[in-house]
């Protein structure tokens, strides 16, 4: 978008992408929460966008501001240069074809001392292949309340990268061993990848510590045809904490979801609602006001998929459809990203 000319001979495509909301990306419903990563344009900015479309995308007066822009390639690390790096020891060969199991990669961070981590940056080594990669603490990390090892990073396409939360951080254990999973997915070509993941400390201790909470269903069946299968999971909280934001994360029969919570006091609130769910793109939805979530607090996640022929994006809607690691197989899993006020519980607190 280097030039007035660039922009003008997209007009009616820009049209299309903004009614059809494809365009900016954002999945969550705009009565519903505020965020701080919001995407959306307001109402009155896409009517200014579409009445420029629609009056034949005129040229203002002066100068071409576009122009003057120098296109800078995107940085390496966004966030600067990493105190670690994280790398797979050795690029990963993925043939042209074929369904690939996910690949579990030993990393070591080389950290002699104990550290504290205020951000992760994940550089997918090769973005046409890379399906998602989720890193592990082998040992020394909170235990989810399901019994997996602590999930330390994790990015798919779309995913929000940053800062985590000022006060809060990640432990790393001195010698950190990591698990790197990897799911590629062929392309034709065959390829290859070395993903890295960049840590950054924080000078100290943080007053809290972060997890991302899985709150997850496997035991669901979709049936073939079916447009709207319910699925739910409920998570008890029995420590208090802050919550800073959800992730939903269905594959491609995933048609809503949406996030609440059920206080001790009684309350019932609808944190966040996911009612056009597009597994390309991988949002976490971050609150603008952080809820504070005491012990005693449920949270449950529930959606929808629709296995039926009326979904594009649907595989085979002849089939019945369980929880597993392939896109055309499926996932129930929505993440609560909290704070906790002390130390993670380590006890498991609920089922499906
Ligand atoms: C006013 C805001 C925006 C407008 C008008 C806009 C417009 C467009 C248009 C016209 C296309 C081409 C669509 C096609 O060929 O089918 C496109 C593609 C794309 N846009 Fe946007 N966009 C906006 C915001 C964003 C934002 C905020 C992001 C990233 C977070 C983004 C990421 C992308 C990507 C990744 C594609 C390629 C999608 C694909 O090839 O499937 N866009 N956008």
């Amino acid at each position: 978008m280097t030039s007035y000319e660039k922009v003008k001979s997209r007009a009616s495509m820009i049209e299309e992408v903004l009614l059809d909301r494809r365009m900016p990306p954002w999945d969550a419903d705009p009565h519903v929460g505020k965020f701080a990563n919001d995407a959306s344009l307001s109402v009155a900015d896409a009517q200014t966008l579409l009445r420029w479309v629609h009056q034949g995308a005129p040229r203002g007066a002066g100068d071409d501001p576009l122009e003057k822009i120098d296109p800078k390639p995107a940085p390496e690390w966004p966030l600067g240069p990493p105190d670690i790096v994280l790398r797979l020891p050795k690029a990963e060969s993925i043939p042209a074809t074929g369904v690939l199991p996910y690949r579990h990669i030993e990393v070591l961070a080389g950290n002699s001392n104990q550290a504290w981590v205020g951000a992760v940056w994940i550089k997918p080594g090769n973005r046409k292949i890379v399906h998602h990669v989720i890193a592990r603490l082998k040992e020394g990390g909170v235990k989810d309340h399901l019994g997996g090892d602590e999930m330390f990073a994790g990015w798919a396409p779309g995913t929000t990268q940053g800062w985590l939360p000022k006060g809060s951080g990640k432990m790393l254990p001195a010698n950190a061993r990591f698990d790197f999973e990897l799911h590629y997915t062929p392309t034709g070509a065959a390829q290859t990848d070395q993903t890295e993941i960049g840590l950054y400390l924080l000078a100290e201790k943080p007053g809290s510590r972060f997890e991302s909470v899985p709150v997850v269903n496997t035991t669901f069946e979709l049936k073939p045809g079916d447009a709207d299968s319910q699925v739910s999971a409920m998570y008890g909280f029995t420590r208090p904490a802050t919550l800073h934001s959800v992730t939903p994360h269905m594959h491609l029969r995933g048609r809503w979801m949406k996030f609440e919570a059920l206080y001790p006091d009684g309350r019932r609130e609808l944190l966040c609602s996911v009612p056009r769910y597009d597994f390309n793109w991988q949002f976490t939805y971050v609150f603008d006001k952080p809820k504070r979530v005491p012990a005693g607090t449920w949270v449950l996640a529930s959606g929808g998929y629709d296995n039926s022929v009326r979904n594009p994006a649907n595989p085979d809607a002849k089939k019945f459809v369980h929880w597993g690691d392939q896109t055309f197989n499926e996932m129930f899993l929505g993440w609560y990203n909290v704070a906790w006020d002390a130390e993670p519980p380590t006890q498991a607190s609920v089922g499906q």
